[in-house]
């Protein structure tokens, strides 16, 4: 489903991606670990096109990701969600527009089935019930679980 091969990545003359060569199958998990500052982030932004390669590829579903426009890459992200170590949230919309935020903005459903939706998501974490309010209502904890 994901496949990295040979790519290359530096910042001015640091190498932080060096040859890196990876496959992900479908349903697999795959954790990245390694020490702040090792260029997991980095490998991120690549995989969801918002870092290009100074070579290499990045095979998704046997499309070569490093090649596309802005615009065609804009569809493909719709399948990705990258979740930020910390502060990921609109501070002035609430709970169901911030979960529901890709849905709103680049979906045709209509509000009430988003609302099913985020309603659903949240459950699944344990998280019903707080769809109206907004981040600042919430405490730290539901704010690092949402
Ligand atoms: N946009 C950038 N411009 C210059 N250097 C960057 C940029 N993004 C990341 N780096 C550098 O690349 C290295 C890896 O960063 P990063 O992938 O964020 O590390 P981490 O493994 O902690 O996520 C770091 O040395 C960082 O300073
Ligand atoms: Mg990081």
């Amino acid at each position: 489903m994901i496949e990295i091969i040979n790519l290359c990545k530096s910042f001015n003359g640091k190498v932080v991606l060096d040859n890196l060569n990876l496959t992900i199958n479908t349903g697999e998990t795959m954790v990245i670990i390694g020490r702040s500052g090792c260029g997991k982030s980095v490998l991120l932004k690549h995989i969801i096109g918002i870092m290009k390669p100074d070579s290499g590829q990045v095979i998704i579903n046997g499309t070569d990701i490093t090649k596309l426009t802005e615009r065609e890459l804009n569809k493909f992200r719709m399948k990705f969600g990258m979740l930020f170590q910390g502060a990921a949230l609109f501070d002035s919309l609430t709970v169901e527009e911030n979960v529901g935020f890709n849905l709103i903005e680049h979906s045709d459903w209509q509000r009430d089935k988003i609302r099913g939706r985020v309603t659903e998501c949240l459950g699944l974490v344990g998280l019903k019930g707080i769809e109206d309010s907004k981040p600042a209502e919430l405490s730290h904890s539901y704010k690092v679980s949402a």
